[in-house]
């Protein structure tokens, strides 16, 4: 027997609706054919849009989009990206498949999706090959709203009006594809980048410095030491990976091991987050510069038959599982998780979204999105779970791991994960402050490997959930095996 006992009258932070963020990158695809299909496609679009994965997108309140990259961002010159399509220089994209990238989305069609999606626009820049001079330009190019060469060009370019920029990231990764750099040179080189950031108008752009590798605590130290007081946010990269990077395991075929193995992981989630912020706290106490985990979700070895460098790979309850602790955890850790960004949005690593052709599915881990898409901009509440543990080999992992917020409304908010494929795990919700009258849940679950094919897209799907009843102080629920409950109660 589990005891969840929230006190609805005690908040621990805000979270933002960041928290929820998606990162879409020039990789296998991601943005052609899965995003952007061109305005002369016969895949219904608007302006080169798919209309069918817009759609899907502004239903989970998709709140921010990352682009575009990822190791791509530092071979990316975003002047070759504007302009008449005919005319863009077409470049190799060395990093993934060593296709060619014609450069048919840029700047503009990137912004053009935000507004379609309604989601804020996190821009990544160039530092592993690009210049100051090209980022200083390229940001007055998206928002500077005067007389200037760059504002001029883009007004040639059909944008009259500035882009919203909400969020730049000043390179990605420099201690690996984005220029191999140590953390002492590159906090160098971020205090020079950021300089020539300009802030212009109205528009505050939100600066990221690029952070940590996993538990590479001494990233974060010379970072924040070196630079932390010309940042906003510092950004945290942890994928979780079920083998090894060099055997990752596959997406479907797993066994009950790597199952356990792969959630075992996942909550190292915890761990990198507590440590990373130990570190931030000491030279940020007020808690100014955001943790910005913007990748992480599950890496497999690709899907036979396709391109190695298109990282394309099914999604099943496992992926779900993986999603949901991270989620709760991103919640826990709102006072520094200011951001988060899944990797990758459509066709590539833990997607939401899979394409073929004009085909179109929802993956287990889009609909945990959905489940928690009602935590945003919510104020987490203080929640203690008193639960067991389950065993499968050496893998123990909490029996029930949960979150809680309450809306500005007053609604009480609870995501519970049940991640032990045998039990039923009944939980007793003590909601202090707040005597239930109204409950509504809804309930993601399956078999460990249940997935959508573009046969049979609807196997796994959100549903009603109605395993609780109502008692004076709260309530008692019942979660199955294999499973995401998210409750709202008033
Ligand atoms: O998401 C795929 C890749 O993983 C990104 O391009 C890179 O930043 C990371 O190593």
């Amino acid at each position: 027997m589990n005891q969840l006992i929230i006190n609805t009258q005690v908040t621990k932070g805000h979270i933002r609706k960041e928290i929820q963020g998606q990162f879409s990158e020039h990789l296998g695809r991601c943005i052609y054919g899965g995003l952007y299909v061109g305005e002369d496609s016969e895949i219904p679009n608007e302006n080169g849009m798919r209309k069918d994965v817009v759609q899907a997108l502004r239903d989970i309140s998709l709140p921010v989009l990352r682009w575009p990259g990822g190791c791509f961002a530092d071979e990316y010159h975003w002047k070759d990206g504007v302009g008449p399509k005919e005319t863009r220089k077409k470049m190799v994209n060395t990093h993934w498949g060593g296709v060619t990238e014609d450069n048919s989305f840029g700047t503009h069609e990137f912004f053009e999706l935000c507004r379609q999606i309604g989601c804020e626009a996190y821009v990544n820049g160039n530092v592993g090959s690009g210049t100051v001079q090209e980022m200083n330009e390229w940001v007055e190019y998206m928002t500077f709203d005067g007389i200037s060469p760059m504002a001029a060009l883009r007004k040639e370019n059909g944008s009259e009006a500035p882009f919203p920029v909400a969020f730049f990231a000043m390179g990605n990764e420099p201690w690996g594809c984005g220029g191999n750099m140590t953390a002492e040179y590159y906090a160098n080189e971020y205090r020079k980048y950021q300089t020539y950031v300009r802030q212009y108008g109205k528009n505050k752009i939100f600066k990221i410095a690029a952070g940590a590798n996993a538990n590479d605590y001494h990233w974060t130290e010379t970072l924040m030491k070196n630079a932390g007081k010309y940042m906003d946010g510092l950004s945290l990269h942890y994928y979780t990976v079920p083998h090894t990077w060099k055997e990752k395991g596959h997406a479907l075929g797993f066994t009950v091991k790597d199952y356990y193995e792969t959630l075992k992981k996942t909550l190292f989630m915890e761990e990198l987050i507590t440590r990373h912020s130990a570190i931030m706290d000491q030279y940020d106490p007020e808690k100014k510069v955001g943790l910005m985990v913007d990748e992480w979700g599950t890496w497999y070895d690709v899907e036979e038959g396709t391109n190695p460098g298109f990282l394309y790979q099914q999604n099943s309850m496992r992926d779900a599982m993986v999603a949901a602790l991270n989620l709760n955890i991103f919640n826990k850790h709102c006072d520094r998780v200011r951001m988060a960004n899944i990797a990758q949005l459509v066709n590539v690593l833990q997607a939401m979204i899979l394409t073929e052709g004009p085909r179109m599915l929802l993956t287990p881990t889009y609909f945990v999105f959905k489940l928690f898409a009602d935590h945003q901009e919510n104020e987490l509440l203080d929640s203690h779970l008193l639960t067991g543990e389950i065993e499968e080999g050496d893998v123990k992992l909490p029996a029930l791991q949960e979150s809680a917020s309450i809306a500005p409304d007053g609604t009480v908010h609870v995501t519970l994960v049940n991640p032990g494929l045998k039990d039923n795990q009944v939980v007793t919700i003590l909601t202090n402050g707040l005597k239930p009258t109204h409950v509504v849940g809804r309930m993601l679950t399956g078999a460990m490997e249940d997935h959508n094919t573009f046969d049979d897209p609807d196997l796994v799907a959100d549903q009603p959930f109605v395993s609780f009843t109502m008692t004076t102080s709260g309530l008692i629920a019942t979660l199955p095996p294999c499973s995401v409950v998210h409750l709202a109660i008033r």
